[in-house]
């Protein structure tokens, strides 16, 4: 047992994981190119108040898991990790007047954020989110332009059979009826509820509905639904957002239990899943309307809309779909190797000259015979093995195509050239 590990509900991504996750974040900085976002970065932690106002105080996200940084004493401030960005997002509209800013304001940040959960398989306490806000366009059409965004980023990931879920949550017109209707139906069963949601039950009967407890399943299933009990400016909403998936041809389902985990929502809520695989534990990704927070977060009232996407759960599925295909290794195109294991001057000479050309290139600097390097350079998934001989008294190496198994003597003038154009047509071809 090694001395020090990573704290539970952690995970170190290792270079295999980093370059998956690279590339979910390439995908992610060009979707959003496209779509017109631009990046912001907000800080790792908030004042608490941030957290309870904007996600509200009784949820699981800040009753349980917030994790509160321990006050420094001449300071008056709590501060908490960010267990999501959105309320972050949303401070920093507020603070630096981006209301005057031509609407919708559409931002998008990528980053790890921290819940103190129970930690399981998908579920850590630190995690990675892709994360899109859209603030100042009331929708409906917009509400389906985020959700096929979301899609689109499954779709070029490479994660098959997602399916969006979508609902309606109402609003502050419809919603307290519901809540009422709701609150009676669980009284009714009072018995039947653990002691946390009993305690929950007069205070935000809405998180009953989506409590991880599996006691609360069957009670759930059988709840007053709130798509029944929408206003009609709600459910006028809720039907142009379905048109508008339709005519995009973006695959959903309306589930009217879906009611987000988050006390900032209105209106649109969604969640992606694989398709057969839903469940608390399982989303991939989540979002919805917010028309109260920049408000509630000292703003002039102004709609908003977004998702999260969890990278650490798509490159958990990606894994499992692969089913044990190893994903492609970003070798280098070429590694330079020596008949002279101590000429490693030439080698490493030869490895910049090609690095400064733009090239993906190293030298092999362990003084070993030219075997073990060869060797070593097809174990590390080299293209191009440059072979450093006597010829380099007449300015010349060998040049080996490691994948096609062919040789050509080449000189060092023409090294970059020529490998810049196997490379691109390697690419191409
Ligand atoms: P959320 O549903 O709480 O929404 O989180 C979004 C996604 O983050 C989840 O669907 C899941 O994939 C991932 N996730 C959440 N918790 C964990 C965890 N402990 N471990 C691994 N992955 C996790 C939000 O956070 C909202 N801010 C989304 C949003 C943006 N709504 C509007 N704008």
């Amino acid at each position: 047992m090694p001395t020090f590990r990573a704290p539970r509900g952690t995970r170190d991504l290792l270079p295999d994981d980093r370059a998956v996750f690279d590339r979910l974040q390439r995908t992610a900085a060009s979707l959003t190119a496209r779509y017109g976002y631009r990046g912001i970065e907000t800080p790792l932690f908030e004042q608490t108040s941030v957290f309870e106002r904007g996600i509200g105080e009784v949820t699981d996200v800040v009753e349980k898991e917030l994790f509160r940084l321990a006050p420094r004493s001449e300071e008056a401030e709590a501060w908490a990790l960010r267990p999501e960005p959105t309320a972050g997002i949303v401070r920093a509209y507020v603070q630096h007047g981006m209301q005057t800013w031509p609407q919708p304001v559409k931002l998008t940040t990528t980053g790890p954020m921290f819940r103190y959960d129970r930690p399981q398989a998908g579920r850590y306490r630190q995690f990675w989110q892709f994360d899109v806000e859209a603030i100042g366009d009331p929708g409906p059409a917009i509400d389906a332009e985020i959700v096929e965004l979301g899609h689109r980023f499954y779709t070029e990931t490479g994660v098959k059979g997602v399916e969006v879920l979508v609902n309606s949550i109402g609003d502050p017109a419809c919603r307290p009826a519901y809540m009422s209707t709701l609150v009676e139906y669980y009284r009714a069963h009072r018995d039947a509820l653990p002691p946390t949601e009993l305690d929950r039950l007069e205070r935000n009967a809405l998180r009953l509905l989506d409590s991880k407890d599996p006691a609360m399943a069957a009670l759930n299933a059988a709840a007053p639904r709130i798509t029944d009990h929408l206003c009609e400016a709600c459910a006028a909403h809720f039907a142009s957002v379905k048109a508008h998936l339709d005519a995009l041809g973006v695959p959903y389902r309306v589930e009217p239990g879906l009611v987000r985990g988050l006390d900032y929502y209105t209106r649109t809520a969604f969640e992606y899943y694989v398709a057969g695989r839903e469940g608390q534990q399982q989303a991939l990704g989540g979002g919805g309307r917010y028309d109260g927070l920049v408000a509630l977060l000292g703003g002039k009232p102004t709609p908003g809309i977004g998702f999260g996407l969890g990278l650490d759960r798509v490159a958990l599925v990606l894994a499992e779909q692969a089913d044990g295909e190893a994903p492609l290794a970003d070798g280098p195109l070429a590694v330079v190797v020596g008949a002279d294991p101590e000429d490693t001057a030439s080698r490493l000479k030869i490895a910049t000259d090609l690095r400064a050309a733009g090239l993906r290139a190293r030298a092999d600097l362990a003084r070993r015979k030219l075997g073990r390097q060869l060797e070593a350079a097809g174990k590390d998934g080299a293209h191009f093995a440059v072979i450093v001989g006597d010829e380099l008294a007449h300015g010349d190496v060998q040049l080996r195509d490691l994948l096609a198994g062919t040789q050509k003597v080449v000189p060092v003038d023409d090294l970059a050239r020529d490998l810049a154009r196997a490379e691109a047509s390697h690419k191409h071809g």
